[in-house]
């Protein structure tokens, strides 16, 4: 890693200030935007309800929309929420959130127009099958989120969220303890975007960098799925434990450590929430 790089880390790190929940507090907003959930299962009707909480319009996207299962959903939503089909959801909102499986992917983005501007938030696990081991291998290139991406280049796509199982979107407190929410995005405003949203829901949001390291996060969908494939009845929430060492030992001027990496992603470098105390002294 070049010294560079460990400092743009370092300077992420170090905006993390303060406690989720006091983050939370401090940014309720009188008008917050419209946020179409296309999906309307376990993770649909999961952030739907903690989204209007904390004062977001919600649209759900539905095949069925005037169902009696997606009425109940936005009764019990409430803060005037309402159910469409998934093109008309995604193009009432400012926001979009992807909780949909792999397969209708492609046609439901492709109903949506081309999303000029709006932050499309990809929490879907892409095509993975079981390989010969028993364990999921992912079938999508590069990743399902570039894939989107690629589908509606206009649109701020951001990948975030799906390391995470829904009974820890429903309490954050289930995990016994702060969880992590990378999230990954060619487009600094909609990583600054989802990070606000994460870091209300009470989420340790992290600037992941660019969209290509949604490979990553969909590889860490994988590992999520490691005990479940084993039988083991146990599972994992994932968290980057905080740690002041860069913050106390800084690299200086431009001494290469790795040999050929150079600075890069400033102009994508997100402002994160400050979701941690302050830092201890050195
Ligand atoms: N559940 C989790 O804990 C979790 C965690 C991380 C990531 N994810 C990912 O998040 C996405 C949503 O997961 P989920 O657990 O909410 O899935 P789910 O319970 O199966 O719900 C998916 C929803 O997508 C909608 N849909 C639209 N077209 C569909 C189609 N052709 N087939 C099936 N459903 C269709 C359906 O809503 P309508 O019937 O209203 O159209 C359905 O309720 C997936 O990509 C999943 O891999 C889930």
């Amino acid at each position: 890693m070049t010294t560079n790089r460990i400092l743009v880390i370092i300077a992420s790190s170090a905006l993390l200030c303060f406690s989720a929940k006091g983050f939370s507090e401090e940014s309720s907003q009188p008008n917050k935007e419209v946020i179409a959930i296309l999906g309307t299962g376990d993770m649909g009707d999961s952030f739907g309800p903690q989204l209007a909480k904390l004062g977001y319009k919600i649209i759900y996207g539905s095949r069925n929309p005037e169902s009696e299962r997606v009425a109940a959903l936005v009764e019990k939503t409430g803060n005037g929420a309402s159910a469409m089909t998934s093109d008309m959801a995604g193009r009432n909102a400012d926001i979009v959130f992807l909780a949909i499986p792999w397969e209708p992917m492609e046609q439901i983005i492709k109903s949506l127009g081309d999303m000029e501007g709006k932050t499309i938030i990809d929490l879907s696990w892409p095509a993975s099958k079981l390989a010969d081991d028993g364990y999921y291998q992912m079938t999508t290139k590069p990743s399902g989120a570039e894939v989107i991406q690629g589908w509606i280049p206009k649109a701020m796509v951001a990948k975030a969220f799906g390391t995470t199982g829904t009974n820890v979107i429903d309490d954050p407190n289930d995990a016994g303890g702060l969880v992590t929410i990378p999230i990954a995005s060619d487009h600094r405003e909609a990583k600054e975007i989802t990070a606000r949203i994460a870091a209300e829901l009470g989420f340790d949001p992290v600037d992941a960098g660019p969209l290509r390291m949604a490979r990553n996060i969909e590889a860490m969908m994988e590992l999520y799925m490691v005990p479940h494939i084993q039988g083991r009845n146990t599972g994992w929430e994932f968290y980057f434990r905080r740690t002041n060492y860069w913050m106390c030992n800084r690299y200086s001027g431009s001494e290469d450590v790795d040999g050929g990496l150079s600075e890069a992603d400033l102009a994508n470098l997100a402002e994160m929430p400050k979701t941690h105390g302050a830092p201890e002294p050195c």
